[in-house]
C-alpha cells in the first residue's frame, strides 16, 4: 500500500495532512524518515511510525456499546455540544465510525457504534423490526388506558398513520419501560406528549437481545462480542 494512504487509512488524517506530515519528516518507515507519499509499504512488516507512533491498520470492522451520557450529540461533528465521539479521542480513524442511530442529547443508554454501514442498516431498517427498550421517567401519573393505546398503536402529532404495537410496562404512576419496534423522530416523547404527559428522564436500555453492559458508568464503552456482533445480525 503506499505511505500516504497507509498513514490516513491508520489516523483521522486527511490525504493533504498526510503528506503535510510526511514533507516534515514526522513519518518514518523501519526507522528512517519518507517524505514520499508514493513509496509502497508491505503491511504485514514494515513498522510505521507518525511523531514517534507506531501506526496500527484496523482489519476487518469494529462494534462498540457506549452507555451514553447527557449533553454529548450522536454525530461525527456538531458546533453546539460535545460529540459521542470526543470519548472515543484515543481510537484510530475514528472519522469511519458512525453511531446505529441516534439517542437525543437528554437521552442516556445504550449506543451502538461501528464502521460497518451494513450492520447499522440493518439494524435500523424498518423492515428487521429490532425492538429498543426504554425506561422513561414521566412527570404526570399515567394513564390506566396508557398499556392499551401503545398496543394499539397512538397517532403522533404531524403523522398521518398511528405507531406500531408497542409494549407499555408500568413499573410504578410515573417510571415505565417502553418497547418499540420502530424508530421515529422523538418517538418515545411524542409518545407520552400525545397522551398529555411528558418524559422527564429517557434511557435506552436494550436493542434486540443486547442489553447496556451494567459495569458500564457514563461516558464508557466497551468492544461488543462476537456473539453481541452477530444476534444484533440476525432478523429478531
Ligand atoms: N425516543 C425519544 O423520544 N428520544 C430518544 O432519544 C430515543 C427514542
Amino acid at each position: 500500500m503506499r505511505l500516504d494512504k497507509y498513514v490516513c487509512e491508520c489516523t483521522q488524517l486527511t490525504r493533504s495532512l498526510a503528506t503535510q506530515a510526511l514533507r516534515s519528516k514526522r513519518v518514518n518507515v523501519n526507522g528512517r524518515v519518507v517524505k514520499s507519499g508514493s513509496t509502497k509499504i508491505a503491511i504485514a512488516t514494515d513498522i510505521v511510525m507518525l511523531d514517534g507512533q507506531t501506526l496500527v491498520l484496523h482489519e476487518g470492522f469494529r462494534y462498540y456499546m457506549m452507555h451514553k451520557p447527557p449533553a454529548m450529540v450522536c454525530a461525527n461533528t456538531d458546533f453546539d455540544h460535545p460529540i459521542v465521539f470526543d470519548i472515543m479521542y484515543d481510537e484510530p480513524a475514528i472519522n469511519k465510525l458512525h453511531t446505529v442511530g441516534r439517542l437525543d442529547l437528554d437521552t442516556t443508554g445504550l449506543l451502538l457504534i461501528t464502521d460497518d454501514g451494513k450492520w447499522s442498516h440493518f439494524i435500523t431498517s424498518p423492515k428487521h423490526h429490532k425492538p429498543k427498550t426504554y425506561r422513561a421517567w414521566l412527570a404526570e401519573p399515567l394513564i390506566d388506558t396508557a398499556e392499551k393505546q401503545f398496543e394499539n398503536g397512538i397517532t403522533l402529532r404531524g403523522e398521518k398513520d398511528p405507531t406500531q404495537p408497542a409494549t407499555l410496562k408500568r413499573i410504578s404512576d410515573t417510571e415505565v419501560l417502553v418497547t418499540l419496534n420502530e424508530g421515529k423522530y422523538h418517538q418515545v416523547k411524542r409518545m407520552f406528549a400525545a397522551l398529555g404527559n411528558h418524559v422527564e428522564g429517557l434511557h435506552r436500555e436494550k436493542i434486540g437481545d443486547v442489553a447496556l453492559d451494567e459495569d458500564l458508568n457514563e461516558g464508557e464503552y466497551r468492544e461488543l462480542s462476537p456473539d453481541e456482533v452477530s444476534s444484533l445480525a440476525k432478523p429478531s
